[in-house]
């Protein structure tokens, strides 16, 4: 794992922003997007660019399951909105969490991911460490599948919907093998919250009940971590 330690969150966007800048420029084919507050910035650097990714292809880590797209809240919403309307990608895929079989769903995006190997993955992280929607005690074999949402998960994302009733329970997700068949990974952690998944996922042995930990197996990964989601580290990186 390469960990980077920016003084702010800006500073990490920025660093976080050149590499994603210079893997397209360097011919990129397809890159890996995940949701969430974290990359938000990241996302606005990308649209204001003018750069040229009409042979870039994406797809999302995650969905919520009985969203429909236009759902402000959906996933499938705030890509359109933060980034896709916005920039000429190939072809943008993120799973349908209103798909009449869902199972099915997970298949035809299992597939997706098969015709279009991740080239670099973008990750987020969750405060229990989860990566996409997979919580603690995820399979590590996992391909994309429907993860029930923890209850921290739920009240950690509530933030973004008018009543806690409306966050949704389940979610369809990459599973963490699909995750890590990834060439490269980058992951993006800001803040106090996230100190203490942050330091589980990189100070002590990989274990299922923190999936971060899990990019530690990972031969291509970068960390991108502000002071703050740094501080409880035990070691100097
Ligand atoms: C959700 C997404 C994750 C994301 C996480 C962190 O749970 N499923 O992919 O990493 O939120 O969100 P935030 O960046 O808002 O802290």
């Amino acid at each position: 794992m390469n960990v980077l330690i920016f003084k702010n969150p800006e500073e990490a966007t920025k660093a976080a922003f050149d590499i994603v800048s210079q893997r397209l420029e360097a011919g990129l084919k397809t890159i890996g997007l995940a949701t969430g507050s974290t990359p938000l910035k990241l996302y606005e650097k990308l649209r204001s660019t003018n750069m040229d990714v009409s042979h870039v292809t994406t797809v999302n880590l995650d969905e919520y399951v009985g969203l429909e797209p236009t759902d402000p809240q959906s996933y499938n919403y705030y890509m359109n909105e933060e980034l896709f309307k916005y920039m000429n990608f190939a072809a943008t895929y993120v799973p349908n969490g209103v798909a009449e079989d869902l199972e099915k769903e997970c298949e035809r995006y299992e597939e997706i991911l098969r015709n279009h190997p991740v080239d670099l993955q973008i990750l987020g992280m969750g405060p229990n460490g989860h990566i996409g929607f997979n919580e603690p005690g995820t399979s590590f074999e996992s391909v994309t599948h429907i993860a029930e949402l923890t209850q921290s998960t739920r009240d950690a994302n509530k933030r973004f919907f008018d009543k806690e009733e409306d966050v949704p329970t389940r979610a369809i997700t990459m599973g963490i093998s699909s995750i890590m068949i990834a060439k490269e990974i980058m992951m993006l952690a800001f803040g106090e919250g996230k100190a203490e998944a942050v330091r589980n996922m990189i100070d002590v042995p990989v274990t299922v009940d923190c999936p971060a930990s899990v990019l530690q197996n990972h031969s291509n990964a970068i960390i991108i971590l502000d002071e703050a989601a740094a501080s409880k580290l035990k070691r100097n990186y």
